[in-house]
């Protein structure tokens, strides 16, 4: 690390904020030591608001069918490879009774853009595992929908929504995404949920086609300005039956390098170690916490469903128990030194 980086690196810490081109020298010229020197400042920046807490959320994969097309996904419309299902309510209460006996207080809800889960059927869905477990946070993954479906599903009682990015910058998006899908209205999805007072998660793929340092800088730009509760990245890994077959994934290490960043930029924000980080490299996870991390998302997706959920290839814990990936996990984070939070742990504000 030169004297130059150095300086930068320490007004990050600092100063939670550096300039565009900052952030790209910051990327490009990385090291062992600046990554290792960003990864504790945001280590010891998270213990000060969580402690030495490991979120967890309980991810209930609701269904694979979905209407978009988006070019790097394993789910998009167009493979016909991928053998669709959708969760029954019973299955989905089923998961999310699961999860709470064994002690999470975090559902999610993630699937497709499926017609089939019309505001209607969600929000009866929402207010039933409400009623069960009050005190249980619910958060949605559902993909684009209008401000009044959002409005209505927070009413119902949902509390949080994840809904990425993508990518920062609109020509890129563009290249990721079939010509019917816009990066204008993913926006005003996100200031519609933040607006309407979820606790809001944006996030990217680190090594996507085409994505290039200036990408990420503008992507930390977009974090430093949103200022999301939640923001999930995780590396890009290519999906047999798509056109981006053949592109090579996105790196562990550069991962973990802009953890380390987001976490500085954004002290407080919820950020997890992705199931496609533990992917890429089997301690991935815990790499994921040791660069700045604090959430994790184990899967409670009945075992039959899971291999179908395959936004991307070789998908870890597809054949475990629910019970089975909360243990795993928490062995894991005790191996580093932490501990699992089970409370809902909501955005420390
Ligand atoms: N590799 C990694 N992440 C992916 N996602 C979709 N496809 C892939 C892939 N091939 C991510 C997207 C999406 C989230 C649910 O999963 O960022 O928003
Ligand atoms: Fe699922 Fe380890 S977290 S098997």
């Amino acid at each position: 690390m030169t004297s130059e980086i150095r300086q930068l690196a320490d007004r990050l810490i600092k100063e939670h904020h550096l300039l565009r081109e900052e952030y790209a020298l910051l990327i490009d010229s990385r090291d062992e030591e600046s990554a290792k020197y960003l990864a504790d400042a945001a280590v010891a920046v998270r213990k000060k608001y969580y402690g030495n807490k490991v979120f967890v959320r309980g991810l209930i994969e609701i269904s694979n069918i979905c209407k978009n097309d988006c070019k790097y996904c394993g789910i998009r419309r167009s493979n016909k490879a991928c053998e669709r299902y959708r969760l029954t309510e019973e299955e989905i209460l089923a998961c999310a009774d699961e999860g709470y006996r064994l002690g999470l207080h975090t559902v999610v809800m993630q699937g497709g853009e499926d017609g089939h889960f019309t505001d209607e059927v969600l929000c009866e869905l929402i207010r039933k595992i409400k009623a069960q477990h009050p005190d249980c946070a619910v958060t949605l993954s559902l993909g684009e929908r209008s401000r009044e479906s959002y409005a209505k599903l927070k009413e119902a009682g949902a509390d949080r929504y994840l809904l990425r990015h993508e990518t920062a910058d609109p020509e890129h998006y563009a290249m990721l995404h079939p010509a019917e899908m816009s990066f204008d209205n993913r926006m005003r999805c996100l200031r519609d949920l933040k607006d309407l007072g979820y606790q809001t998660g944006c996030g990217f793929m680190v090594g996507s086609p085409y994505q290039t340092t200036q990408h990420l800088a503008k992507d930390i730009q977009f974090i430093e300005e949103f200022k999301p509760e939640m923001c999930g990245i995780g590396p890009f890994i290519p999906h047999h039956e798509t056109e981006y077959a053949n592109e090579p994934a996105g790196s562990v290490e550069l991962t973990c390098f802009l953890l380390s960043i987001i976490r500085l930029v954004h002290p407080r924000v919820l950020l997890p170690a992705t199931t496609a980080l533990g992917t890429m490299h089997p301690q991935g996870r815990e790499l994921g916490i040791l660069a700045g991390a604090n959430v994790l998302m184990p899967n409670l997706s009945p075992v039959g469903v899971r291999k179908k959920y395959e936004l991307y290839d070789n998908k870890i814990c597809t054949g475990e128990e629910s019970a089975q990936c909360i243990r795993c996990l928490a062995t894991r984070v005790e191996a580093i030194g932490y501990e699992i939070e089970v409370g809902r742990g909501d955005f420390c504000s």
